[in-house]
């Protein structure tokens, strides 16, 4: 029998029952206080934990950023971060305004060795933490919930003798009931009153107060709930910044981060991208972007993504999926037909002077160093606008609707047969074998027209086909007609001309005029599009060049 049974699990019970509860209706105005805990928590996770050199790395580019709260390691629980903290505070890299921050457990030993570690800093975060959740308690420390109390209280004690003896720091104070989201409410209530009556912050010299999502156990609405509970229930709000510590176990970490500002809280952590146990920290970056996206200053600069990507990736040596939200290789790449034809469209009618308003595309890429380059890119599921899209940007060509229904047919057909990405290259080449290169076939020697206002033009034009000079005269309204005429006078093929059009280019190419041509023969149709200075011979050699293309479906018979 399959050990996939999922009658061994129970549902989530929410903890709390608020029908009056008032996030929903709440809407996220400005970016909240950010701390990144890439170098504690998003450490932790890591296979192989960061080096010295990387962790300083990384705090440059944090730094970079702009955060001005990061959580730089677990000093009394391990060497390398002890070493580290050292060395960012001996080499003072920390900046003024910025305050690193520390975690440790609630033991006597851990608070001072932590505070070692902190030794001349000039601001700091000591972030106390221990496990409140019931399952902790009762089967991993087998403690009551009085022994649980005391144990943070004995911690926050600690703490506040240990920043006593260092009154040069500008100490804030930070608690974590940690597992906050699966402890009993009133419970974590209590806990966090017990360590306020420690530490007793004031309005003027808060103390934070963290609650974790340490495991993602519901959808984020019950956690939304949870953290409004405590924020309306908790004594003394005003003197508290209440923050939000979620993990992604079930995908939602970065909507319970949202949901939870709507509830009250003035505070994230989360890592740049993610990283952190087993699913991950909430991503810190998505979630500045989203506030970016919506017009909310995120008071964070994302701008060179790339560099915060290859950085992340580098230290963490985990590769970014390139559908990470705002940042994967591939999320502002469209290759779906209708997709490409609508940005097309938006991209074209665009105002910039005006609000950002482009399907598919919730931001302008190059808000964060990415290009329009990669915004539309070609495979078998692409149509007629991504194709002309890339003629245009790359050559400046822009074909009539029947010529780009008609080369995304041969674009999908060559996409199909490889199974692969078309580049911009490629179509180039497909359009010159189709549509230009027939021209040598026949090549325009000379010409002449006559026009007359009152009768017919008159045209004679001399071509070269191999070694064979031969010379075309035909009469008609309009130079096109007329070589129609000579072809089949001369060459005797009855071509019909179906499709026609002109297109003046503006300083793209060394040619001034493209025409674009379909002709029917035979109940076939042929296309030919040719670049040249002046618009007659442009259209002279598009008619040449789908005449060309009829090949041997025709027998030609040549003018002796
Ligand atoms: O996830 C968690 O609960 C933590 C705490 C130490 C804040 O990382
Ligand atoms: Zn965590």
């Amino acid at each position: 029998m399959s050990r996939f049974d999922h009658t061994q699990y129970r549902p989530f019970v929410p903890p709390v029952t608020l029908p009056d509860r008032r996030w929903p209706e709440q809407r996220i105005t400005q970016a909240p206080r950010w701390c990144a805990v890439d170098l504690r928590d998003g450490n932790q996770a890591l296979v192989e934990p960061m080096t010295v050199e990387q962790k300083r790395r990384l705090f440059m580019l944090l730094l970079e950023v702009g955060f001005q709260e990061i959580e730089v390691g677990f000093p009394a629980a391990s060497q390398p971060d002890f070493a580290f903290v050292r060395w960012i505070i001996e080499q003072g890299v920390i900046p003024d305004g910025v305050a690193i921050q520390a975690l440790t457990q609630a033991r006597k030993p851990l608070i001072e060795r932590t505070f070692e570690a902190l030794h001349g800093v000039p601001r700091a975060i000591v972030h106390l933490y221990n496990s409140t959740s019931k399952v902790q308690r009762e089967q991993v420390f087998v403690r009551s919930r009085a022994e649980v109390i005391a144990l943070a209280v004995a911690g926050a004690e600690e703490v506040r003798a240990q920043a006593e003896k260092y009154p040069d720091t500008e100490w804030t104070f930070q608690y974590s009931p940690e597992s906050f989201s699966a402890t009993e409410p009133e419970f974590a209530v209590a806990i966090c009153e017990a360590v306020m009556a420690v530490w007793q912050p004031t309005p003027k010299r808060p103390m934070i107060i963290n609650l974790p999502a340490t495991v993602e156990m519901a959808t984020p609405n019950v956690y939304a709930d949870q953290v409004e509970w405590f924020c309306r229930t908790i004594a003394r709000r005003e003197a508290l910044v209440i923050s939000l510590h979620t993990h992604n176990d079930r995908g939602t970490a970065i909507a319970a981060a949202e949901l939870g500002l709507m509830a009250g809280a003035d505070r994230i952590e989360g890592t740049l991208l993610g990283n952190g146990e087993r699913t991950g920290n909430m991503d810190i970056l998505t979630l500045a972007m989203n506030l970016y996206s919506q017009g909310i200053d995120p008071r964070l600069d994302l701008s060179d993504m790339a560099r915060i990507v290859r950085t992340v990736e580098e230290v963490t040596a985990i590769p970014l999926h390139p559908r990470h939200p705002w940042a994967g290789e591939l999320v502002y790449t469209a290759f779906s037909g209708s997709h490409q034809d609508a940005i097309r469209k938006c991209l074209a009618a665009r105002r910039p002077e005006e609000p950002w308003e482009v399907a598919y595309l919730p931001i302008n890429p190059e808000d964060i160093g990415r290009s329009y380059q990669e915004v539309i890119r070609i495979n078998s599921q692409s149509g007629k606008g991504g194709v002309s899209y890339l003629l245009e940007r790359d050559h400046g060509l822009m074909l009539p609707r029947w010529m780009q229904i008609e080369f995304a047919q041969v674009v999908q057909r060559w996409a199909e047969r490889g199974a692969v990405e078309v580049t911009s290259d490629r179509i180039w080449q497909l359009f010159q074998e189709h549509y230009i290169e027939g021209a040598g076939a026949y090549r325009i020697l000379r010409y002449q027209i006559d026009r007359n206002p009152q009768a017919a033009d008159q045209l004679v034009v001399e071509l070269q086909r191999d070694q064979e000079v031969i010379t075309l005269c035909g009469s008609g309204q309009g130079v096109l007609e007329a070589l129609v005429k000579g072809i089949e006078q001369g060459l005797g093929v009855r071509v019909e001309i179906t499709n026609y059009h002109e297109q003046a280019m503006q300083g793209t190419t060394d040619a001034d005029a493209v025409a674009y041509l379909q002709l029917r023969c035979a109940g076939h149709l042929y296309s030919g599009v040719a670049l040249h200075r002046d618009s007659v011979s442009a259209m002279l050699e598009a008619l040449l060049v789908a005449f060309s293309r009829i090949g041997g479906e025709v027998e030609l018979r040549h003018a002796s």
